[in-house]
C-alpha cells in the first residue's frame, strides 16, 4: 500500500513516514526542498502549493495525509499571514483538484487542522462538536477544513485532524523552549491560567495510523492527549523534569510587544478533549504530561 504525505519533510511527516515504512507501507513525501536524507523506503517529490500538485504524486496511493502548512511560529506580518493562509487553504484546494482529476482515487484523506479552530475559550471543555472560535487562526482553520471537506464529494473519507501542541525534543515548540528552561530561565506565560492541549509526537503518529485503519471514522478528530494542563502547570512540570527552577513569568503585554499578534498562540486557552479518538478505541501511550516529557527528554519519570 502506498501513502502520500504532503508536507512530509516536516516534524510530523518525517516521524509518520518512518513509522509507516516500518509496517510495510510505501511512502511518498512532498516538500518544497528535498531533505538531505530520506528514511529508507521513502521517496520525495517537490511541491510548492503555488503550483498544482502533479497527478503522479497521488497515482496509486491508498491514502493521503496532508500536512502542508507554512509555520505559524514567526512574526505575523501581512505577508507571513498571506503565506500561512495560501499554503493551507489554496494548497488544500490544489490537492483536491488533483484528486478530482484522478481516475483511481485514494480512499482516505487525513488533513491537518489545528485546535486553534476553537479560538480562546478559557476553562470550557472543547470536543469535536464545539463550535469554532474567533481570531485569525480559528478563521484560517475553518477555511482549511472546508477546503479539505470538498474531497468527500469525490467519495473520499475525510478526517480533519485538529492537532494540538506537538511535543518532541528535536523540533517544534518544546525544542524552542528547552534552551531557556535548561538555563533555569523557563517562564510561565501571561497569567499562566490558559489551557495547553498537547500531544506526544509518538502518540500523534500512532493516532494517524489508527485513523488510516478505521474505515468508519470520518469528520474532525482532536489530536490531543486526554489531560490538558494550564500553562503554569506545563511550566512547572517541564522545569521539574529538567531539575531546574522556573520562577519567572512573562507578562502578556511583554509577549505582545515581542511577538506581536503571534502572542495569541501563546496566550489562548484551549482545553480540548480527544473525544472522537477515545470513542474509536484509540489508547494513548502518553496520556499524562510528566511521563511524556520524561520520555522525550530521556529522564526517569516521577
Ligand atoms: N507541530 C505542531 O505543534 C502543530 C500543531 C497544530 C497543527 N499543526 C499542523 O500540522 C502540519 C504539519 O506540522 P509540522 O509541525 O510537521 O510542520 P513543519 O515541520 O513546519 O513542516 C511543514 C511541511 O510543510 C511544507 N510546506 C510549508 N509551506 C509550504 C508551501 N508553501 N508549499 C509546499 N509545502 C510547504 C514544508 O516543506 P519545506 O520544509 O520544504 O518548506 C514541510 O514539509 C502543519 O500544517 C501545521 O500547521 C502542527
Amino acid at each position: 500500500m502506498r501513502v502520500l504525505i504532503t508536507g512530509g519533510t516536516g516534524l510530523i511527516g518525517t516521524a509518520l513516514a518512518r513509522r509507516l515504512t516500518k509496517v510495510g507501507f510505501e511512502v511518498l513525501v512532498t516538500g518544497r526542498r528535498a531533505p538531505a536524507v530520506l528514511p529508507p523506503g521513502v521517496s520525495f517529490i517537490g511541491w510548492e502549493t503555488e503550483r498544482p500538485l502533479l497527478p503522479d504524486a497521488v497515482r496509486g496511493a491508498s491514502a493521503v495525509v496532508h500536512l502542508v502548512g507554512e509555520t505559524v511560529a514567526q512574526r505575523w506580518t501581512a505577508e507571513a499571514k498571506a503565506r500561512m493562509r495560501a499554503s493551507r487553504v489554496e494548497g488544500t484546494r490544489r490537492l483536491v483538484e488533483t484528486l478530482a482529476g484522478c481516475d483511481q482515487r485514494p480512499s482516505t484523506l487525513v488533513s491537518a487542522s489545528a485546535i486553534g479552530i476553537y479560538g480562546d475559550r478559557g476553562d470550557e471543555w472543547l470536543t469535536e462538536s464545539s463550535p469554532p472560535g474567533d481570531g485569525f487562526l480559528a478563521q484560517l482553520a475553518c477555511e482549511w477544513e472546508q477546503a479539505a471537506s470538498r474531497a468527500s464529494e469525490l467519495n473520499i473519507r475525510v478526517v480533519p485532524l485538529r492537532i494540538g501542541l506537538v511535543l518532541d525534543a528535536r523540533g517544534g515548540a518544546l525544542a524552542r523552549m528547552l534552551p531557556a528552561f535548561r538555563l533555569g530561565l523557563g517562564a510561565k506565560l501571561g497569567g499562566g491560567r490558559q489551557w495547553m492541549s498537547w500531544i506526544h509526537l509518538a502518540d500523534l503518529v500512532e493516532l494517524i495510523v489508527h485513523i488510516l485503519h478505521q474505515d468508519r471514522l470520518s469528520g474532525p478528530v482532536n489530536a490531543v492527549a486526554p489531560t490538558p494542563v494550564t500553562n503554569a502547570e506545563f511550566t512547572r512540570t517541564l522545569a521539574r523534569t529538567l531539575r531546574r527552577p522556573a520562577v519567572l513569568s512573562a507578562p502578556a503585554p511583554l509577549l505582545r510587544l515581542v511577538f506581536g499578534e503571534m502572542a495569541a498562540v501563546l496566550l489562548a486557552s484551549q482545553r480540548v478533549r480527544p473525544q472522537a479518538a477515545l470513542q474509536s478505541g484509540f489508547r494513548f501511550r502518553y496520556p499524562e504530561l510528566a511521563p511524556a516529557l520524561a520520555d522525550l527528554l530521556g529522564v526517569r519519570s516521577g
